[in-house]
């Protein structure tokens, strides 16, 4: 029996320990304060609703399904995002989507939904082909055998990718994609307790959001040339930004308002970054996955670069990607306070408690998936997705806060492995760490360093592969 068949005999993927009993406050905060996954105990990851007490306040950690679709879509006006996230997002006059809520928030995004849909990305993928394609290039000129800090690798292409879809070839962009690509700094748990009022001083924040705020002008002078009748330049997304309408009133969203949003995208863009490392260690880890990949690929794109067109068609990448998300979600927590008491599952949710849907728990609760710290792709065919409640996936959340940049993130994620993979492969360098922390995003705490191969697509690759291309169709 092959190491394909039996996927028992494979490692598990890195995980970090988890607690066997609840935290108390003071250990929540000890851990908590170095990697926020950490502190979820054993016990989340059985049960379907989960109720804590801490010294600020009672936490309700929502696994059911049915819970997590009362929260997030059914009930959604009553779990705004806690205070300190909506805080920290407050750009300008705080009218962008981390931080507006009821009717500012559902007119955003009525107004600008189309500006990320799938049919506007369309026009983000020749700029992404050739991109990636770059790095390609770049990675052939590095002397064999060196180790690379992969994500490190990716921040830059990230950055590139961002300013891209953007701005197109308009560089100017730059200083905001530089400085919102890591706005706003590192947070942590203690920067998500609800301080009272006379603490408010002790506010991390203000540098980072003094920096942001120096980038209005500058956008808005951006914006306003896209507004432009005789603009003649790319239909980038700062053009699709400032050309929205709704759809049934035709409103548009002004100028000041376009500029948070602007800022607010500019800082949530980066979170594709995340999964590069991630996916790129597991099909390392399991080279039956990598040689479908490959053979798919050859299979779909020959000797050509893909087209959005192709993008539907690597069926099985997609998968992989699936999969990745599902044990290393970039965002693996979402924090939000009850507005007013409700009914959660047949539970009582008191107003003002904190109730937490944590994708990292979701993806991994026994209940919810067999086997769950296994990587297996499969998990994502037709008949699997249809025999699951959508609400125990939740990479880009569900509900009408959906991530609205989900399209973008996965035509970018798609691309980069569809040009990549093509030509290498990266191997796990022996005898390093791999550790998931997280504050906020879900990272390799010391980097996973990778070696890069070129593959020929001729020869050993193709034998290996061989099977697994009748496999992947
Ligand atoms: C793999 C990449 C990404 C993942 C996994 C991801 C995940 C998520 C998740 C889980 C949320 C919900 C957060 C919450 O409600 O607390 C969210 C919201 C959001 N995301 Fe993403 N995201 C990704 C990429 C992007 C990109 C590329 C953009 C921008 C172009 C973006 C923009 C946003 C915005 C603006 C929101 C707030 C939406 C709202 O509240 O209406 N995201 N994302």
């Amino acid at each position: 029996m092959t190491v394909a068949e039996n996927p028992e005999s494979l490692p598990l993927p890195a995980m970090p320990p988890r607690p066997a009993r609840p935290l108390s406050t003071w250990q929540l905060l000890r851990v908590g304060f170095s990697n926020t996954l950490a502190a979820c105990d054993e016990e989340m990851f059985e049960e379907l609703f989960v109720e804590r007490h801490y010294a600020w306040g009672r936490m309700f950690v929502i696994n059911d399904p049915d819970g997590i679709k009362r929260v997030l879509q059914d009930n959604v006006d009553n779990y705004p995002r806690i205070d300190p996230i909506r805080r920290v997002f407050a750009f300008g006059s705080g009218s962008g989507m981390l931080c507006a809520e009821g009717e500012v928030w559902r007119r955003h995004r009525r107004i600008l939904n189309s500006t990320l849909d799938r049919r506007a990305v369309v026009a983000d993928v020749p700029g992404l082909v050739a991109l990636a394609e770059e790095l390609a290039r770049r990675l052939d000129e590095l002397p064999g055998g060196e180790a690379l800090n992969i994500g490190e690798m990716f921040t830059h292409f990230q950055t590139r990718a961002t300013g891209q879809v953007f701005a197109g070839d308009d560089r100017a962009i730059d200083p905001m994609v530089l400085r919102m690509g890591h706005y706003p700094g590192e947070y942590g748990l203690f920067d998500f307790l609800t301080m009272p009022r006379w603490l408010r001083f002790i506010d991390r924040f203000r540098k980072s959001r003094r920096e942001a705020k120096a980038l209005h002008p500058l956008l808005a002078r951006m914006l306003a040339e896209r507004r432009e009748p005789g603009y003649r330049g790319p239909q980038d997304l700062l053009w699709r930004l400032a050309n929205a309408r709704d759809r049934q009133t035709g409103e548009s969203l002004s100028i000041a308002e376009l500029e948070d949003e602007v800022l607010t995208l500019g800082s949530t863009s980066v979170t594709s970054l995340q999964a590069y490392s991630w996916i790129w260690y597991l099909l390392a880890l399991h080279p039956w996955a990598e040689a479908r990949v490959e053979a798919e690929l050859d299979a779909v794109l020959g000797d050509g670069l893909p087209q959005a067109d192709d993008l539907g068609r690597l069926v099985y990448l997609r998968k992989v990607v699936d999969e990745a998300m599902r044990l290393y979600p970039p965002l693996p927590v979402m924090l939000r306070a009850a507005a007013s008491d409700d009914l959660v599952c047949g539970r009582r949710i008191p107003r003002k408690s904190v109730v937490a849907v944590i994708p990292w728990v979701v993806h991994r609760h026994r209940k919810l998936w067999d086997d769950p710290d296994r990587f297996d792709p499969e998990r994502f065919t037709p008949e699997a997705v249809a025999a699951r409640s959508r609400y125990a996936y939740l990479p880009f959340s569900v509900g009408p806060h959906v991530c609205i940049g989900a399209t973008l993130a996965m035509s970018e994620i798609l691309i980069t492995f569809a040009v990549l993979a093509r030509r290498f492969r990266f191997r796990l360098v022996p005898d390093q760490r791999i550790e998931p922390i997280a504050w906020t995003s879900l990272r390799p705490g010391r980097g996973i360093h990778m070696r890069v191969e070129k593959r020929s697509r001729s020869g050993a690759a193709r034998e290996n592969s061989a099977d697994a291309a009748a496999a992947a169709g």
